[in-house]
């Protein structure tokens, strides 16, 4: 196993939500996951960062995956629901069609996901993602409810690199999807709120106009391999997602999938909705970019895999 320390990678913080479609006039993709200006810490961990990049190169050109080794991970997913809801709501075979459009998008990337467990509960006590506690400005989730708090210790198993999707009927605060971010110092203690949030209207075949290919998901665990919004920071000169190859952009581009939009004209490059760490939606989200995908491999080597 390598184990680089990074000790700066422990002041990365989280991220990680998309609003509600309802809510897209309101603009709550902006306020709630931010155009945060760098901080030096921020800066200091992306310098830090990116020397370790070269050593995970990805190229999707090539077909050749050059990093040492693939990433293997095990995906849990639970679902809590009312227990009013019909047999097929958020049913068994729907989660494993979550799980299938997981590893199915993920495996060209070497990230191979296998599966782990499958529940589904009816509980009416957990199946309202609300009352959470959200630390900084990102929407890490970092506590909750009693009820909540209960189920997820009781059902978030293994070690960090150890993958737990969570499916609720409802979330509150316009989000779809929440997610926690890698961190360096995560104490094992605190392995429970580690874990990606995601609204049952996002799993495949729903009746969402936007988030219905079960790829909301994707989004969310782009965020717990340790991607940003290709959008952070806008047009702001810099280093935007910390990733080189996406263009700055400033639009989110939330349900829409042009292919021409240049929302930072100054800076080089066209948005990319069809990113999946955009906002474009289900029907225009095709791929990461190769730095994303080395920078995923890099930060699951270094830190999921050695905390
Ligand atoms: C979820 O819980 C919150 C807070 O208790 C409440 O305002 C909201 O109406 C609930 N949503 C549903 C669908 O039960
Ligand atoms: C519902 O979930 C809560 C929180 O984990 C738990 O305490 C309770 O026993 C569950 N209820 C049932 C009927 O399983
Ligand atoms: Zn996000």
């Amino acid at each position: 196993m390598r184990s680089y320390q990074i000790p700066f990678l422990a002041l990365l913080t989280g991220v990680a939500s998309i609003p509600h479609e309802g809510l897209t006039e309101r603009d709550e993709s902006q306020s709630f996951c931010g155009f945060k200006v760098p901080t030096d810490n921020d800066a200091a961990t992306i310098s830090r960062l990116k020397e370790f990049d070269s050593d995970y190169a990805f190229s999707s050109n090539q077909g050749i995956l050059e990093v040492a080794e693939p990433i293997v991970v095990e995906m849990n997913i639970h679902a809590s629901l009312p227990t009013d809801s019909p047999d097929d709501y958020a049913s068994e075979e729907v989660l494993e069609k979550q799980f299938d459009v997981l590893k199915t998008t993920f495996a060209p990337y070497g990230i191979e996901l296998t599966l782990g467990t499958i529940s589904r509960e009816l509980n009416d006590s957990i199946s309202n993602l609300s009352g959470g506690k959200y630390a900084g400005n990102y929407g890490q989730l970092s506590g909750g409810p009693p009820a909540l708090e209960d189920y997820w210790k009781r059902t978030r198993t293994g070690g960090y690199k150890s993958a737990h999707l969570y499916v609720y009927h409802q979330i509150d605060d316009g989000f779809i999807g929440i997610s926690s971010f890698p961190e360096l110092e995560r104490p094992e203690s605190d392995f429970w709120l580690d874990s990606v949030h995601l609204l049952a209207l996002t799993l495949p075949g729903s009746t969402s106009t936007i988030w219905n290919q079960g790829k909301a998901a994707i989004h969310e665990f782009g965020h717990w391999f340790g991607l940003w919004h290709v959008f952070r920071n806008g047009c702001l000169p810099g280093d935007g997602d910390m990733v080189d190859d996406t263009p700055a952009q400033v639009d989110n581009h939330y349900g829409e999938c042009p292919t021409d939009a240049d929302s930072c004209p100054s800076l080089e490059g066209l948005d990319t909705p069809w990113n999946y760490m955009s906002y474009g939606g289900d029907a225009c989200f095709t791929g990461f970019t190769d730095g994303q995908v080395t920078r995923v491999h890099n930060m699951f080597h270094n830190i999921r895999e050695v905390v």
